[in-house]
C-alpha cells in the first residue's frame, strides 16, 4: 500500500471518540454528564412514518433514491423555514437534503476551500469543524468569541478566507447569537469574498422567552452563505442522520453535486419520516425545548459561573486544578473538557442537559460536590 495520504493523515483526534473511550475506561460508578446525546426519542408519528414507508414493497422506496432527495423533502423544510422562522426558500435551488449536518460541514469545506485556503473557526467551538478543515486541506484560523459570543472580527485575516463557520446558539459555549452577529457576519463575507456557514443545530433550542433566529433572516445572507440545519435536536433524531443545507444556490448546487457523486441519496423511508417530523405536529419540539429548559435552571442554579442561553449544554469555569481526571477520579463525574473545543475553551467544562434526569441530578450533585471542595 502507499503511504497514508496527507489528508488523512492531517485529521485531528476525534475529540468526542477519544473522551467516550476515556469515560469508559473510567469505570461504571462515573456518570457522564458530559455527552451530547439526545435522551429523548422522536415522536410517535415519525417512527410510523418510516415504518409505513418502509412495509411497501416497491423499488420506488426500496431502490436508488433520487440522489439529490425527494422533491417533498425539500419543500416540508421550505415549509418549515417559512412557518418558525420567516424565511422563504425555493425548495429546489436552495436546499440541499444530506444525512446530517456532520456530513453537511464536512462537505462544505470540501466545495468551498481551495488547498491553503483558510477557513475561520469559533473559538470555543464544534470539534467536528477541524476534521472539515483538514479534509478540504484548508488552514484552521480560530475566530476567538467573546463573552457574549461575539467573534473577534478585528483580529481575522481578511486574505485567502474561503469560509467562516458559525454558530448560534453556541456549542459548547450555549450563547443565542448576539445582536447584529449575522449583519457582521455578511460585512465580513463582502469584504473578504468569504462564504459564511452558519451552524443551526440548535436552532429551536433557545430559552428564556428567546426566539429561534435564523441566519437567512438577515438581509443579505443568501448571496453569501448557508445554513445547516439538523433534525437530530429539535426532534431527537440523532440516529437517524437527516439534516439540510439552506441558502445560497450557487453552494448548494456544489453540495448537491457532491451528493451525486459520492451518496448516491437518503434511504427513502428516512425521507418520509423527515417529512412527517418538518411537517407533522409541532408541539412536541416546544416540549423538548422546555424539559431543557427546566434541566438548565436546575444546573445554573447549583454550578457556580455557569452560563446557558440556548443548546443543550451548560458551559462553567473549573477551579484551577480541577482537571477532567480529578473529575473522574476523585467525584467520580465526567464533563467534557473545555480545552477540547479550542484553546479559548482553557478552563471550562461542558455539561450535557440530553441526561436523564435522575443521571443529571447525581451529576450536577457531585460536580457542586467537587466545585465546593477546592
Ligand atoms: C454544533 C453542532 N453542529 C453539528 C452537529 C452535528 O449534528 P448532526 O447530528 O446533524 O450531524 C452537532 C452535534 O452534536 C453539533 O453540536
Amino acid at each position: 500500500m502507499r503511504p497514508c495520504p496527507d489528508r488523512i493523515e492531517r485529521l485531528p483526534e476525534q475529540y468526542f471518540t477519544t473522551l467516550l473511550a476515556r469515560v469508559t475506561a473510567a469505570g461504571p460508578d462515573v456518570i457522564d454528564v458530559g455527552r451530547g446525546n439526545p435522551d429523548v426519542p422522536p415522536p410517535p408519528h415519525v417512527v410510523e412514518a418510516l415504518v409505513e414507508s418502509a412495509r411497501e414493497p416497491t423499488a420506488a422506496v426500496h431502490g436508488y433514491p433520487p440522489f439529490a432527495g425527494l422533491g417533498a423533502a425539500k419543500r416540508a423544510i421550505a415549509h418549515r423555514y417559512a412557518t418558525v422562522y420567516g424565511v422563504e426558500l425555493d425548495p429546489e435551488r436552495e436546499v440541499a437534503f444530506l444525512p446530517g449536518t456532520t456530513t453537511a460541514l464536512v462537505e462544505l469545506a470540501l466545495v468551498l476551500a481551495q488547498r491553503g485556503d483558510r477557513i475561520l473557526l469559533p473559538d470555543p467551538g464544534y470539534p467536528d469543524y477541524n476534521s472539515a478543515v483538514a479534509l478540504a486541506g484548508a488552514e484552521r484560523v480560530a475566530l476567538p468569541l467573546g463573552d457574549d459570543g461575539r467573534p473577534d472580527w478585528v483580529g481575522a485575516p481578511r486574505e485567502r478566507v474561503a469560509a467562516v463557520y458559525l454558530n448560534y446558539p453556541a456549542n459548547p459555549a450555549a450563547v443565542a447569537a448576539p445582536p447584529g452577529v449575522f449583519a457582521e457576519a455578511i460585512e465580513f463575507a463582502r469584504e473578504t469574498g468569504a462564504a459564511v456557514v452558519h451552524d443551526f443545530a440548535y436552532g429551536d433550542l433557545v430559552f428564556d422567552g428567546r426566539r429561534p433566529e435564523s441566519f437567512l433572516a438577515e438581509e443579505g445572507a443568501r448571496e453569501v452563505g448557508v445554513e445547516m440545519f439538523s433534525l437530530s435536536k429539535s426532534y431527537g433524531m440523532a440516529g437517524w442522520r437527516l439534516g439540510f443545507v439552506v441558502g445560497n444556490a450557487e453552494i448548494v448546487a456544489r453540495l448537491t453535486l457532491v451528493s451525486e457523486h459520492a451518496r448516491s441519496g437518503i434511504f427513502v423511508p428516512l425521507q418520509r419520516a423527515a417529512i412527517a417530523a418538518l411537517t407533522g405536529p409541532q408541539e412536541t419540539v416546544e416540549e423538548r425545548r422546555a424539559l431543557y429548559e427546566r434541566r438548565r435552571d436546575r444546573a445554573l442554579a447549583a454550578i457556580p459561573g455557569a452560563r446557558c442561553e440556548g443548546t443543550f449544554f451548560v458551559w462553567f469555569p473549573l477551579p484551577d486544578g480541577l482537571t477532567f481526571e480529578r473529575l473522574v477520579a476523585e467525584h467520580s463525574v465526567a464533563v467534557a473538557p473545555g480545552e477540547g473545543f479550542g484553546a479559548q475553551g482553557r478552563g471550562f467544562a461542558r455539561l450535557s442537559l440530553a441526561t436523564q434526569d435522575d443521571a443529571l441530578d447525581e451529576g450536577i450533585a457531585r460536580l457542586r460536590r467537587a466545585i465546593a471542595a477546592e
